[in-house]
């Protein structure tokens, strides 16, 4: 007999970029949710887009049965915010109608698997629309706050270090180095993280700005000691010293406009009903393709090393196919336990890893803020005592 349940039907969704276990994790939440509880469970598709414009999809135990091992989401992601979404040209939000479509699709509790985005929209969701929520903190980038990992990452590091590992043996015939740019926004742990697992020479990670001096002094070190190669793993927001951070994302310059607009003949014409107020963009939101981080760091260091360098990016790759099993079993432990929580009542918390183990933590502490790569953490130390050269001595 069914347990139980303060929940008697949740939402669930995946935002953000994709990550191998989200497949995995939809199928802990689903499976626990019907088998347990006799919970109904509706799939949203494409993330908090699909809420708004009411595209859903029945999860039942054939919905989610042989999906563990599948890489991407079956309810398809987007990166869009409720309290943002672009609407026919322009940036309007959503919220409440996000909220009423929940609220007609009977759902008590609204299920978000993202990363620090989707942390900041499940918040605005519970705060400004009075939605229950529970999150899983997704992403390759390991940078969600409040948990020790995010699954997506376990299998992202094991993607790049291979990747690393083929580049040791095509470097070393050639007598090249080598640049190999890891994804990982503004965090450095895929960096790090792959970085030491492939036995990379140098890593160079955002949280430590380098000299690209003492970089090309390390690698003519190397040769002096024989070595034939040098692998560098390159952080794509890693930067010298010398040069600014990345920019920030490009954010839109928010003005309010009223909901009916009369009286002007230029105005556009007066948004759905639904719609809380038009977010107008001073600038279009494109982000720009520039010359690859890596590059021009292969380029440089070539020149002050006087060896042929080359450039391996390895953008997507890192987040597609099958997960890892350790990426596995954190997605139903954690899925599994926002079951638990969502049935005994708690809501507006993010199921996160403390310990080894499974607990909540209050979204309201999570939102807005990023885990980055403390300078002290015992895998830089352990790095540093091997020899790799971070840049910085
Ligand atoms: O957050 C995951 C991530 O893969 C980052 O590492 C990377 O910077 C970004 O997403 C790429 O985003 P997109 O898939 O939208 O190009």
């Amino acid at each position: 007999m069914a347990k139980k349940s303060k929940t008697q039907c949740i939402g669930i969704l995946t935002a953000g970029g994709d990550c191998p276990g989200l497949n995995a994790a939809i199928r802990g939440v689903a499976k626990a949710a019907i088998s347990e509880y006799d919970i109904k469970v509706i799939g949203i598709l494409d993330g908090f887009r699909g809420l708004i414009e009411n595209r859903t999809v029945m999860l039942d135990n054939r919905a989610v049965s042989g999906i563990l091992t599948h890489g991407g989401t079956i309810l398809g992601t987007s990166r869009d915010k409720p309290h943002k979404m672009s609407m026919g040209g322009r940036i309007m939000d959503m919220t409440s109608a996000a909220v009423e479509n929940a609220r007609r699709l009977g759902i008590d509790c609204l299920v978000c698997l993202g990363g620090g985005g989707t942390q900041k929209n499940a918040l605005h969701l519970s705060t400004v629309g009075g939605m229950n929520v529970i999150t899983l903190p997704k992403t390759i980038d390991n940078d969600v706050y409040g948990t020790e990992v995010s699954f997506g990452f376990d299998t992202a590091m094991s993607i790049a270090t291979e990747a690393i590992d083929r580049l040791h043996t095509t470097a070393t015939s050639h007598n090249r180095l080598i640049v190999c740019e890891v994804m990982g926004h503004r965090a450095g742990w895929l960096a790090l993280g792959a970085g030491m697992a492939g036995g990379a020479d140098v890593i160079l990670i955002p949280e430590i700005p380098y000299d690209l001096t003492k970089v090309a002094e390390h690698l003519l070190e190397r040769r002096r000691n024989g070595k034939r190669f040098s692998i560098i793993t390159v952080s794509e927001a890693a930067h010298a010293a010398a040069e600014e951070a990345p920019p920030p994302e490009p954010d839109t310059k928010k003005r309010r406009v009223a909901k009916k607009r009369t009286g002007r003949d230029s105005a556009p014409p007066s948004p759905p009903a639904n719609v809380d107020a038009v977010v107008e963009t001073s600038t279009p939101s494109i982000t720009l393709v520039q010359e690859a981080m890596a590059s021009k760091l292969a380029r440089q260091l070539q020149q002050l090393t006087e060896t042929e360098a080359r450039v391996t990016s390895l953008g997507h790759v890192q987040r597609g196919g099958v997960p890892s099993a350790t990426d596995r079993l954190l997605c139903t432990r954690l899925g599994v336990q926002a079951v638990e929580l969502l049935a005994e009542g708690t809501y507006n918390v993010m199921v996160a890893i403390k310990g080894g183990c499974c607990k909540a933590v209050p979204l309201a502490e999570v939102a807005g803020r990023k885990k980055t790569v403390p300078l002290d953490h015992a895998w830089i130390r352990a790095a540093r005592s091997v020899g790799t050269c971070f840049g910085d001595d």
